[in-house]
Order: structure tokens, then C-alpha cells, then sequence
């Protein structure tokens, strides 16, 4: 059995001892645009497992699993969130705050809809803790896509370290956008004198 394959049904096994099963709801289906960079991503990288950090309504999810199998790779993706919204949809994305009650549902309705199942696996608990039971059971995975908490970005990718595999790498969203963002990474490049490279608007630090 392929080795990406076996570690997904492990971690399955684990965080879900009595299987995960989607619920879909046809009228929370929601259109979704494709994540910006994640076709190259895919393209360049061809990462067998993904950690998702950040998940909300699933466009990033969608994106990786369609370009995935798209390049022939069938990708297990493992999505964390809380499902309880970020900090901005209460103070600047209020537009948001009004989905939060039905985002997993949102997000598990579009996962069925883009016959993504078997792909895609979510995983309800905050970022922290989500790595820390990842680091426990020693799951590695080829790629972490971080778009999460915009104030513990710096800590995030310091516990991403030991998940990471060997020549594993981080794709960080929302470095351009968001001065709070920017400062931890540029902090974090720095201290691993690491040199900054991008992929349309995502930064790419790779783990050596
Ligand atoms: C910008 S959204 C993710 C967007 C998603 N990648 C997409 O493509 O639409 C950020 C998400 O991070 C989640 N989040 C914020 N803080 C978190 C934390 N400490 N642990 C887990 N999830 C968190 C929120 O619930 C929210 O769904």
C-alpha cells in the first residue's frame, strides 16, 4: 500500500477511533473561486500530505484537492480549524460573522459537493493543539499550508518544525496583506536565516 495512503488511514484511525463521516446539505453548498498560487504550488511541489491550518468554508481545501488530482497525485489533506471564526470577523470582516454558526457544515457540504471524501479529512481543534497531538502520534507531512490566527503566526511555524518531513515545506497566505503576518514570518526568516521565496502571493519557506 502506498506509504502517503497507509499514514492517512493511521491518522484517521486516530483522531477518529469510530470513522468521520460528512454531513452535506445541498443549500450550504458555496461557490468557491480557486485559491491564488495553489495550481503552481501543486504543480511545482506535488506534496502527497497536506496540513491545512486555516480551513473556513474550504476554498483553499478545494483547491489543493482539485489541482491534486488534476497532476494524478491523490493527496490526503488534513484541514484544522476551529470552525469558531478568527478574530477579524468580529472586528473587520463582520460580513463573516454571520457564517460561523454553519461554517463546518459549509465547509464539510463543499468538500461532498467537489467529490473530495477521500481526500480531505477536517480535524475541529484550535492550531495549537491540533500540532501538538500531531507531534505526539509523529505525523509528518510534506506541506503545511498556514492560513490561521494572524497573531501566532511565528509560534505556529516553530511547532510546524517537528510535523514537517524532511525537505517538507511551509506555505504561508496572507503576508502581503497583513502587516501582523509579515512581521512574524520576516522575524522567523531571519532567526533560521532562511531566504524569503514566494509563489504568486504565498511565501514558501522550505524546512532543510
Ligand atoms: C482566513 S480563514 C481560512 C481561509 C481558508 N484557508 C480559505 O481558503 O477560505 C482563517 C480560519 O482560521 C480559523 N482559526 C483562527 N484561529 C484559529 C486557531 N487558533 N486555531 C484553529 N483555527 C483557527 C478560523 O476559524 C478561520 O476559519
Amino acid at each position: 500500500m502506498d506509504k502517503v495512503i497507509r499514514n492517512q488511514l493511521m491518522i484517521e484511525k486516530i483522531l477518529y477511533p469510530q470513522g468521520f463521516r460528512y454531513k452535506f446539505n445541498k443549500d450550504l453548498v458555496t461557490e468557491l473561486e480557486p485559491e491564488q498560487g495553489i495550481k503552481e504550488i501543486v504543480k511545482h511541489f506535488k506534496p502527497g500530505s497536506i496540513l491545512e491550518l486555516g480551513s473556513w468554508l474550504g476554498k483553499s481545501a478545494v483547491s489543493f484537492g482539485k489541482e491534486s488530482l488534476a497532476n494524478n497525485i491523490d493527496a490526503k489533506i488534513l484541514c484544522v480549524d476551529t470552525w469558531l471564526g478568527s478574530h477579524e470577523y468580529w472586528t473587520t470582516y463582520i460580513e463573516r460573522q454571520k457564517l460561523v454558526a454553519e461554517s463546518f457544515d459549509i465547509f464539510c457540504s463543499n468538500i461532498v459537493y467537489n467529490g473530495l471524501e477521500s481526500n480531505v479529512l477536517p480535524f475541529r481543534q484550535t492550531t495549537k493543539n491540533a500540532i501538538n497531538i500531531f507531534k505526539h502520534y509523529n505525523f509528518k507531512f510534506d506541506l503545511v499550508y498556514w492560513d490561521s490566527d494572524h497573531s501566532s503566526v511565528l509560534q505556529d511555524l516553530l511547532m510546524c518544525e517537528d510535523i514537517l518531513q524532511d525537505h517538507g515545506i511551509v506555505v504561508v497566505d496572507d503576508y502581503f496583506q497583513h502587516e501582523l503576518v509579515k512581521q512574524q514570518v520576516d522575524s522567523y526568516l531571519l532567526d533560521k536565516e532562511t531566504k524569503k521565496e514566494s509563489i504568486d502571493d504565498k511565501i514558501i519557506i522550505r524546512k532543510y
